[in-house]
């Protein structure tokens, strides 16, 4: 589709405007890793943490989206690389927005991680890679899923007959086979207060 007749119109607003009345920096958490791997409790738990430290935040999360916004999209590689750029592309709104942004999607191709990292300033993506075996998320099948992957019942299932493609250089690893939902989000927070994304906490925080 071509833009040539549509003009970009710059607002006056900005988002470092509406970030400072929030006292708070931007940013995209966006955490990659298999179906049951963890990403949304872990999501879930940071943006408890950091609501409880008055942070505006906002998650978006794979299989609610895919009841509203994506619910026209499959699960073939096509269909799967335009949810994440769709994904990416509502995030910036927010980020825009001035909120601190968590996203959990398997978002299995490194390509489009690497496209949605590009629609951002430097450091304002923050690439969590959640690696649980997939052993384990085989084992939790919290929805059934992975057994019914397996009987064939559905096809192209990340990490049974679809790739996940591990990122290279995320900025954060968690294993959440490894580690309780408390230290995953304890080693986000410390990661976000060295990026100065939140101020470090006081002992009023806890
Ligand atoms: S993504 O690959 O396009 O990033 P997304 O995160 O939106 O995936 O959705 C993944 C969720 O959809 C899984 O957690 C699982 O509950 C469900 N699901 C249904 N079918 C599949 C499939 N074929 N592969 C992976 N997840 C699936």
């Amino acid at each position: 589709m071509t833009q040539e007749n549509i003009v970009w119109h710059d607002f006056k607003l900005k988002k470092q405007d509406r970030a400072d009345i929030k006292n708070q920096q931007p940013c995209l958490v966006w955490f990659t890793g298999l179906s049951g791997s963890g990403k949304s409790t872990v999501s879930n738990a940071l943006d408890i943490a950091l609501h409880k430290r008055g942070y505006h935040t906002y998650v978006l999360d794979g299989d609610n989206v895919r009841h509203g916004l994506n619910k026209d999209l499959t699960f073939s590689d096509r269909d799967r690389i335009e949810n994440i750029r769709r994904v990416g592309e509502a995030s910036k709104l927010l980020v825009d927005a001035g909120l601190i942004v968590m996203t959990a999607f398997i978002s299995p191709f490194r390509d489009d991680r690497k496209m949605v990292r590009s629609l951002y300033v430097p450091g304002e993506f923050i690439e969590v890679f959640v690696n649980t075996p997939i052993e384990v998320c085989e084992q939790r099948d919290p929805k059934g899923l992975y057994q019914k992957a397996r009987q064939g019942a559905i096809k192209n299932f990340t990490g049974i007959d679809s790739p996940y493609e591990p990122p290279e250089s995320p900025d954060l690893v968690i294993d959440t086979s490894k580690e309780t939902t408390e230290e995953s989000v304890a080693s986000i927070i410390a990661f976000l207060e060295a990026r100065n994304v939140i101020t470090p906490s006081t002992d009023s925080d806890k």
